[in-house]
């Protein structure tokens, strides 16, 4: 949703409210006032979490949610999902998948729970999906990005099994 504010500024909000960057954890993961991940871009420059989505969203969810988010005859617009639907949200269906059982074709979205691709990069699909659906990032392969840390790649390595 946009709100706009008496002096004409739109303020953006989404499913799980205001997305503006308040704090950076040790992981190089912004959070927005709520504790919920989030964008935090500079010109042309995004976060590491932004970058690492764009590539996990265009390596594992394109293909049924098409490229940026856009949808799919056959899966929604994640682009315009997330202005409503919440991260909690969204964590569930990532994770324990949905069938669509309203219509006569059955379309389903796969469980991902269990395949570490995905499951170990939850938060970094969330906030590029975020970014994408506040249009703070548009249809293109964000180029400079900040660099992924130490304490990333060790949550990472454990999160993948490795040592
Ligand atoms: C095999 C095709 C397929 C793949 C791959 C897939 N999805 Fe889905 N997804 C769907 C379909 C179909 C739906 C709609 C299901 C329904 O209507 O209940 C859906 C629904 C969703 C929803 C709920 C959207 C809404 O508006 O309620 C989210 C969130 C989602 N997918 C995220 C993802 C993410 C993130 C990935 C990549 C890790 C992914 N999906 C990969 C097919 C897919």
């Amino acid at each position: 949703m946009i709100f706009v504010a008496s002096g004409g500024i739109a303020v953006a909000d989404d499913g799980s409210g205001d997305p503006a960057a308040v704090k950076q954890t040790e992981t190089g993961e912004w959070l927005d006032k709520e504790g919920n991940p989030t964008y935090k871009i500079n010109g042309d420059t995004v976060d590491w979490y932004t970058y690492s989505g764009y590539r996990r969203y265009h390596s594992d969810c394109h293909v049924c949610h098409g490229p940026d988010g856009m949808g799919s005859t056959y899966a929604p617009a994640l682009k315009d999902s997330l202005k409503t639907m919440s991260y909690a949200d969204f964590l569930g269906v990532v994770a324990s998948g949905r069938k669509n059982i309203s219509t006569a074709a059955e379309n389903v979205m796969p469980a991902f729970g269990d395949n570490p691709n995905v499951a170990c990069y939850m938060d970094d699909l969330y906030v590029y999906l975020r970014a994408r659906s506040n249009e703070a990032w548009g249809r293109a392969r964000p180029g400079k990005h900040e660099d992924k840390n130490d304490a990333y790649t060790k949550n990472e390595d454990s999160c993948m099994g490795k040592k």
